[in-house]
């Protein structure tokens, strides 16, 4: 089907800054320069310094950052690992790739992990808390953080979806041993193709991974060394170059969406009765989201989506079954009641910095006129 507004639409994106990536790509091949090149750990040091991290490993994709991650928590086998059943299957795969053993908690009405609920879950196995970022939000970190200390759990953070948002003055990237970041192009900053990165403040971590990206190479000297047997994850010197030119536009994107999402949240106000818009934080600001997806809640979800998509407003709801409900995957029986009921709710309606004043109207008009008729 072609709709008339899509959901994303990463060709407005590449004409206006199109011939700035052209020229790039041109670069990449005179120069020949396709693995761990000079974009490569440009591109690292750039993260660092706008996360205010110390360190930064680029692989080719937010699944390997993931694995990465979480192989560092020093897990043993059946070691449980806390995190949301509400996620990607990427998050909970990589617990499971380990030898660890997800615990799924509940969810909160911000879509991410409630922390209240974390506690009852804490058993002698219990060893890291992998924090899912849903939707460009940063979880609650305080109580998290709190309970981590407590029972001496490792913090690992899913921020796929988070980049560029901040808790409590604090970029996602900074709350526990590592974090794992997408470049996938659903994400707010995206190459064409996949890619990801993991952050760290902790140098063995990072030296270790810096070897597993690469299959356990490393230059001592001129010489080069194998350290251990790693995997093939480099981001490739090309896409690392595009980021960087996007990286200069980044923020200016960000300001694009979060206007988009007040705009939408005002538009939407006269049926608060029938949907649950995002809460906005704009005077705390303990949370500075990124609207990496704009979701709204309604009891009549499916009709409305087959309203939207009629009207040709593509429109998604990206996670409506958590991964414990995965029949093949977990034959439990397992309880989430916010995660079930939330995940019968969800619609995510089109959000990027290109979508004009007119379309953001139509697509709260359409919404309205669906409650209205
Ligand atoms: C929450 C979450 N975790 C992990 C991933 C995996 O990232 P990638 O697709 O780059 O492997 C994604 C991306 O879809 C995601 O949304």
């Amino acid at each position: 089907m072609s709709y008339k507004i899509k959901y994303i639409n990463l060709a407005a994106q590449h004409n206006s800054i199109g011939n700035e990536i052209k020229r790039e790509i041109d670069n990449v091949f005179k120069n020949s320069a396709f693995i761990l090149r000079n974009s490569v750990l440009k591109f690292e040091q750039k993260i660092c310094k706008i996360l205010g991290v110390k360190y930064c490993v680029s692989v080719n994709s937010g699944t390997d950052a993931l694995l990465f991650a979480l192989s560092q928590a020093g897990l043993k086998k059946n070691d449980e690992v806390i995190t949301p059943s509400h996620t990607y299957v990427a998050s909970v795969s990589a617990i499971d790739h380990v030898g660890a053993v997800p615990i799924f908690v509940d969810i909160a009405d911000d879509f991410n992990i409630d922390p209240n609920l974390i506690e009852k879950k804490i058993t002698k196995k219990t060893k890291a808390i992998l924090v899912v970022h849903l939707n460009g939000r940063c979880c609650d970190m305080k109580p998290i953080l709190k309970i981590a200390k407590k029972y001496k759990l490792k913090i690992i953070e899913d921020a796929a979806q988070g980049f560029g948002a901040k808790y409590n003055g604090k970029y996602i990237g900074n709350f526990g041993l590592a974090a794992a970041f997408s470049l996938h192009p659903m994400k707010n900053l995206s190459v064409p193709g996949d890619g990801g990165f993991l952050t760290t403040n902790n140098k063995k971590v990072y030296e270790k991974v810096l070897l597993l990206r690469d299959h356990g190479r490393i230059k001592v000297g001129n010489k080069e060394v194998r350290k251990c047997y790693g995997f093939n994850s480099r981001l490739d010197n090309l896409h690392a170059s595009i980021a960087l030119i996007k990286l200069k536009y980044f923020f200016g994107w960000m300001s694009k969406r979060r206007k988009i999402a007040k705009f939408y949240n005002q538009e939407l106000k006269s049926i608060s009765d029938h949907i649950i818009t995002p809460k906005l934080d704009e005077k705390n600001k303990l949370y500075e989201d990124t609207f990496n997806s704009y979701v709204i809640r309604s009891k009549k979800r499916n009709a409305l989506k087959k309203y939207l998509l009629k009207n040709k407003i593509e429109v998604f709801s990206h996670i409506d079954k958590g991964v414990h409900l995965e029949k093949n995957l977990y034959s439990k029986n397992i309880k989430l009641p916010k995660t079930e009921q939330l995940e019968k709710e969800i619609l995510s309606l089109p959000i990027y910095p290109e979508l004009s004043k007119k379309q953001q109207l139509t697509i709260c008009n359409a919404v309205k006129k669906f409650y209205n008729k």
